[in-house]
């Protein structure tokens, strides 16, 4: 007898970005992303807005992905959602719909810590069968707007933060200098078209000095707002006559601190399969020096639509805690802060 396809629906709302996907026996079938246009005119993510939009967002976005993959809703086996960190607003939203939808259907619920999405984010199988899934044990380079951790990752849910920021994360420290030169948010990602025009030896930030294999990016951030105001002083034009060049120089700086402490933690280690997750390893400048970066090593990079938030890398999560049979209850509530 033919066995039944194991369908997962993911549901990702932690932060910004309502998302949903349908992945059949581990493939992905669907994946849709509705990013929250309202916060822009905010400059960063309002909490209170970001529930209100998933509230309006979460239901088409789940019937999309249902019709992309062409499969019913009654066909789907398990759902699974993301139970933080993230926003609690946001994560309420998916969970409630997560629950709702579970006992509607009366089918398996699961629960997904949203740093286990992105590191597994590389399990993510095309309709196609396409995967290039890094060997256990690997280190991976979590990098997004919350967190900087590099993760040893021995199995699918054994993993150990070797190292992570004391302040703020990477993404943030994109974001936020981003705002200090004026550009919209989310500035990560414009903030990194302009350094691809720019001259990035130009303008020189110094690094943090934290012991073991931990970052610091508050001290960046300050010596640019310093470094912008000294040179506002003489020239009120000197950010719009230098953009491209002072975003190439910080974006160099932050990538440096990001791989000074990954090559400490490869030799610590001796772990020769590393991998990069988060948001910001859609960055253009880290994706080209993590490429080049030994022979020695393999590097794995998620594709840019696997890189930052989505529900593919939260349904292939669901997956495989769906072969441990590892359920969650209705009483499940979510958590702002969990960690990896
Ligand atoms: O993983 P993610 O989508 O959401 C969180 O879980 O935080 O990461 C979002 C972060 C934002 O800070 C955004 O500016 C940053 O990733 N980001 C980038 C790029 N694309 C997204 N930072 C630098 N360069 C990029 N190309
Ligand atoms: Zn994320």
């Amino acid at each position: 007898m033919q066995q039944s396809p194991i369908i997962i629906l993911g549901i990702e709302s932690s932060c910004d970005d309502t998302a949903a996907a349908i992945i059949k026996d581990g493939q992905v079938l669907a994946n849709i992303v509705a990013n929250q246009e309202v916060h822009k005119a905010y400059g960063g993510v309002v909490p209170e807005l970001a529930s209100r939009a998933h509230q309006q967002n979460i239901v088409p976005v789940v019937n999309e992905a249902i019709k992309r993959a062409g499969i019913n809703k009654e066909d789907i086996t398990a759902i699974a959602f993301t139970n933080g960190p993230g926003l609690l607003g946001s994560l309420l939203v998916g969970s409630s719909f997560a629950k709702a939808f579970s006992l509607g259907m009366d089918i398996p619920l699961i629960e997904v810590n949203h740093m286990h999405g992105h590191i597994l984010a590389h399990f993510i199988v095309e309709k196609d069968g396409a995967k290039n899934q890094p060997d256990f044990p690997f280190l991976c380079l979590t990098v997004s707007g919350g967190h900087t951790q590099i993760v040893k990752v021995s199995d699918y849910f054994k993993m150990e933060i070797l190292g992570e920021t004391i302040d703020d994360a990477a993404g943030e420290a994109f974001d936020k200098v981003a705002k200090m030169l004026g550009l919209p948010y989310p500035g990560g990602p414009i903030l990194d078209d302009k350094a691809q025009l720019g001259n990035s030896t130009r303008f020189e930030f110094t690094h943090p000095k934290v012991p073991g294999l931990n970052y610091s990016f508050s001290g960046l951030k300050t010596s640019v707002l310093y470094f912008l105001k000294k040179e506002l002083k003489q020239n009120p034009n000197f950010i719009k006559e230098n953009l491209n060049d002072i975003c190439a120089s910080v974006q160099k700086t932050i990538v440096d601190i990001l791989l000074i402490e990954l090559k400490k933690a490869i030799k610590q280690t001796e772990i020769k399969e590393i991998a990069i997750a988060g948001g910001v390893s859609a960055n253009s400048e880290l994706r080209k020096r993590l490429v080049s970066f030994s022979k020695d090593y393999k590097v794995y990079i998620p594709k840019f639509e696997y890189c930052t938030d989505n529900a593919a890398m939260i349904a292939t999560t669901g997956y495989y805690k769906y072969l441990q049979q590892d359920f969650a209850k209705q009483n499940v509530a979510p958590n702002a802060r969990m960690k990896v």
